[in-house]
């Protein structure tokens, strides 16, 4: 990311004025693809408040903000306690006449053995991500149905379906949010409410990097097993998260867009690491054999 570009890399593929006069809520909004996102809405036109637990989160975006004459704002929130949510949401209502983009990105993980995995674990990552998610969808929702209408953007993960070793709390959760979000998106259709989420593959980010690959040689081999044969980048993910949210998407709702570099379709290692399709140039003889037989000869 870099803070001094007049329009952050995500922001890039959308008209200037996507979301002109908009009011958006981010959570885990000052940090890595909350972050990202909170970025490109607001040099989108939103006035987008980020929620957080830590107010260290909270400062490099507003700095940011200031800097580049977007409205914004921070406030303290743990997405865990729902009177909280209820609170914020409600002042944040107050202060913006309404809400129209919601975004649920906080979350919690960490690398464990199931059967080694605290109950307080479990309950701390259930509560963010899980709980975290419901809690400020049905505030936020509550508001867009008695407007009209508004878009909410779940962060789920492809291990919500595959499940991935070490990560059952948080592949419990996300699996959660990911019927969660389809049956929201069912209900709140006729209110106008868009529901829809994605799922990135591996993508570079600092609480990612720390929690999930902190070993070099595990990244390595995650890598390696990427048909694109790279990781995403945080601008990469956020810039889907935008087009979901945007006008773009008006008739998209309950959908989960994997964003993985082609990851997911290659379940149980069906292609060896860095292996790539290639297409060969047919030679004259080839051609002249297909014109003459109308088969291809190769
Ligand atoms: N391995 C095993 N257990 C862990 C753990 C780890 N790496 N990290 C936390 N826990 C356990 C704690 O030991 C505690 O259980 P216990 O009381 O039985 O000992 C429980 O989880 C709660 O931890 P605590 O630190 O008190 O909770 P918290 O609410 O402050 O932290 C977490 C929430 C656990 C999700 C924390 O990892 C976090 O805030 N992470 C940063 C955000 C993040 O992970 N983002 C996602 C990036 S992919």
């Amino acid at each position: 990311m870099d803070s001094d570009d007049p329009l952050p890399a995500s922001a890039r593929w959308l008209p200037p004025d996507a979301f002109h006069g908009q009011r958006a809520f981010v959570t885990g909004g000052g940090t890595g693809l909350g972050l990202e996102i909170s970025r490109g809405l607001a040099a989108l036109g939103a006035h987008v408040t980020i929620a957080s637990r830590s107010t260290e989160h909270h400062a490099g975006f507003l700095e940011e903000a200031t800097r580049k004459g977007w409205s914004a704002e921070a406030v303290v929130l743990d997405v865990r306690e729902d009177p909280e949510v209820r609170s914020r949401l409600q002042e944040f209502v107050n202060r913006h006449g309404g809400i129209d983009l919601l975004v649920n990105n906080a979350a919690g993980n960490f690398v464990c053995p199931a059967e080694r995995l605290s109950h307080n674990a479990w309950r701390a990552v259930l509560g963010i991500v899980l709980d975290g998610t419901f809690s400020c969808s049905k505030y936020a929702g509550r508001h867009m149905i008695a407007a009209g209408g508004g878009a909410m953007l779940n962060v789920v993960a492809t291990y919500a379906w595959t499940g991935m070793p070490g990560v059952v709390h948080s592949a419990s959760a996300k699996a959660g949010v990911l019927a969660m979000t389809r049956t929201l998106a069912a209900e709140w259709a006729q209110h106008g409410v868009r529901v829809n989420a994605i799922a990135p593959g591996p993508f570079h980010s600092e609480g990612a990097q720390g929690n999930l690959w902190p070993d070099p040689a595990v990244e390595q081999r995650m890598r390696a097993k990427v048909p694109m044969g790279r990781f995403g980048n945080t601008d990469e993910v956020a810039a889907q998260c935008l087009h979901l949210l945007s006008g773009a998407s008006e008739y998209v709702t309950g959908e989960c867009l994997v964003i993985d570099g082609g990851l997911s379709l290659a379940p149980g290692r069906m292609w060896e690491p860095g292996e790539r399709l290639q297409r060969r140039r047919r030679t004259s003889e080839e051609s002249a054999a297909e014109d003459s037989t109308g088969e291809s000869a190769s």
